[in-house]
């Protein structure tokens, strides 16, 4: 391979993955954050995604860069996982592999692009802005274990399956002051699609999702998840003491481990946001959700 001093941005190709380069991306995606990556957890996935396609620029004949583009069902594409090696940034790789991705796939019919980006990441901020995405939301996300959580009340809580009772959970997420808040929008799985009913049917007949009901009132609404994460990304709480209730409820009922971590995603301007946000309990990350549409 050249040295990165005598790269030539026409020498890029961009084309889907192959199975033969998951060693080099792997390698190249080993340490992107301190905490490592979480691209080598899901390359199989992403690689034979009949929901999505996973780009690879390449340079030289290595992958230097990669995006997966998936496909929700409001219609539109969530874009994710980009990572450029290192030693290849600032030479337009990812502003060429995006465009690449945008034009493939708006030839394909699709008008409406998403991405997240935590709110420190400013390269990529500007990247995406310079791309003509626009932020459409904010969400704060509080990370922490069960142990930290879990309380001796016994919670009030029962667990059901989605698609039991569409038309009635649907009444519950409407009035809910968690989906005025989200301005349209629903997290699922780390992606960010329209909230409506068909999009939640949708998610729920292909995958098993689950709400959490105390007193006929949605509390949450989240997809089990194996291992030791749990993801919730709509949580209808309004004190620390429905969280933790949350909490227990996995701990008690879900025999989960009180190592496992759980992590609850909110819009910024929810309004009991405030007191939700404990920092001495929480790991606080700040979520920009950023929008590109060919009108
Ligand atoms: C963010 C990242 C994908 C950028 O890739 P890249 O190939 O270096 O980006 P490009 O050279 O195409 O830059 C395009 C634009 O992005 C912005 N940008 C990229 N890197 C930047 C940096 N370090 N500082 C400020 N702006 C930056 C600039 O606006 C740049 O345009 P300019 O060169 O005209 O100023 C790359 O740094 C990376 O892989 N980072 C780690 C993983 C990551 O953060 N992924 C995104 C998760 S949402």
């Amino acid at each position: 391979m050249k040295k990165p001093n005598d790269f030539s941005i026409s020498n890029l190709i961009i084309r889907f993955a192959k199975p033969e380069d998951k060693e080099f991306v792997l390698a190249f995606t080993e340490k992107t954050w301190e905490w490592g990556d979480y691209i080598k957890h899901v390359w199989d996935e992403w690689l034979h995604d009949e929901s999505g396609k996973l780009f690879v620029a390449e340079y030289e004949g290595k992958p230097i860069g990669i995006m997966h583009a998936a496909f929700l069902p409001d219609k539109s594409v969530w874009l994710e996982g980009l990572r450029i090696h290192p030693d290849y940034r600032r030479k337009g790789v990812a502003y060429n592999l995006n465009k690449f991705v945008i034009d493939y796939l708006k030839e394909a019919g699709y008008k409406t692009f998403r991405v997240a980006i935590m709110s420190w990441n400013i390269p990529s901020i500007k990247l995406a802005r310079k791309l003509s995405f626009y932020e459409v939301s904010r969400w704060v996300s509080l990370e922490t274990s069960l142990s930290k959580l879990v309380n001796n009340e016994t919670p009030q809580l029962c667990r059901k399956e989605v698609h039991l009772d569409m038309d009635t959970l649907w009444d519950m997420v409407y009035n809910s002051s968690i989906y005025d808040a989200s301005r349209g929008l629903l997290l699922y799985d780390w992606k960010w699609l329209n909230f409506t009913k068909n999009a939640l049917k949708e998610l729920s007949n292909k995958y098993s999702t689950q709400i959490l009901i105390r007193n006929d009132d949605l509390l949450a609404i989240f997809r089990p998840t194996p291992g030791k994460y749990q993801l919730i990304s709509f949580v209808n709480a309004k004190t620390m003491r429905d969280l933790r209730s949350i909490a227990t409820f996995f701990s008690k009922f879900e025999k989960r481990p009180l190592s496992t971590t759980i992590e609850f995603a909110f819009p910024k301007n929810y309004p009991h946001l405030e007191k939700l946000v404990d920092k001495e309990l929480f790991e606080v990350e700040e979520i920009v959700i950023m929008e590109f549409k060919y009108l």
